[in-house]
């Protein structure tokens, strides 16, 4: 009887564990570039490192190569992100436009045409060089992540890609899902 009543608490407090584990992954604390300075971290950006556990990511990451993203302040405060790249041969855009939220380096976006809900938050940068992106989508019941390391330049230094790959990892991201994406003059010259 004894032991009985122990296993059923066993039990329940496993589950108590579970129910917390799940709910902290989804409502997990990000943390955010102290001080983050949007004026600074506007402008072009490449996105050379990408990990996601989004299916369709999974499928093509071998053929993604580097892309473009600008980064534009509107008049309404939004923030217009336009991604261009390349796909079948030829080049897309695709905008989404961030709004502020109360906490300064964390944005949210709404997807008309993929029905889904971001945050992206600004982990860290150095406005320059770097930034190191998380963002977290949800689609109906499903939720989906991404880390991102931006570059202002296509070349990047190992030590840099090495540190997104540690980011990366950081946030629970396995080896197979993080890619660092090849270089290519289509689509995105430097200018
Ligand atoms: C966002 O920026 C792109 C490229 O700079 C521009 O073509 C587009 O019209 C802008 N979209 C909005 C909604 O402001």
């Amino acid at each position: 009887m004894m032991a009985m009543g122990l296993l059923w608490m066993g039990l329940a407090l496993l589950q108590a564990l579970e129910t917390q584990a799940q709910m902290e992954d989804i409502h997990q604390k990000i943390p955010l570039q102290p001080d983050f300075q949007e004026d600074k971290f506007i402008g072009a950006w490449y996105s050379v490192g990408l990990a996601s556990t989004f299916p369709w990511f999974l499928k093509k990451k071998a053929e993604l190569t580097m892309c473009k993203s600008v980064l534009t302040p509107e008049a309404d405060g939004t923030v217009n992100l336009t991604a261009t790249f390349i796909r079948n041969n030829q080049c897309e855009s695709r905008t989404s436009l961030l709004r502020k939220t109360e906490e300064p380096g964390h944005y949210v976006y709404k997807s008309i045409k993929w029905e889904s809900d971001h945050n992206v938050y600004v982990v860290e940068t150095n406005y320059e060089e770097y930034a190191l992106l998380y963002t977290s989508k949800t689609k109906g019941n499903s939720h989906f992540n991404m880390a991102t390391l931006y570059s202002r330049t296509k070349d990047v230094k190992t030590e840099l890609k090495e540190r997104f790959i540690r980011f990366a990892k950081s946030h629970g991201f396995t080896e197979d899902t993080i890619v660092i994406l090849p270089k290519t003059d289509h689509c995105i010259d430097e200018k």
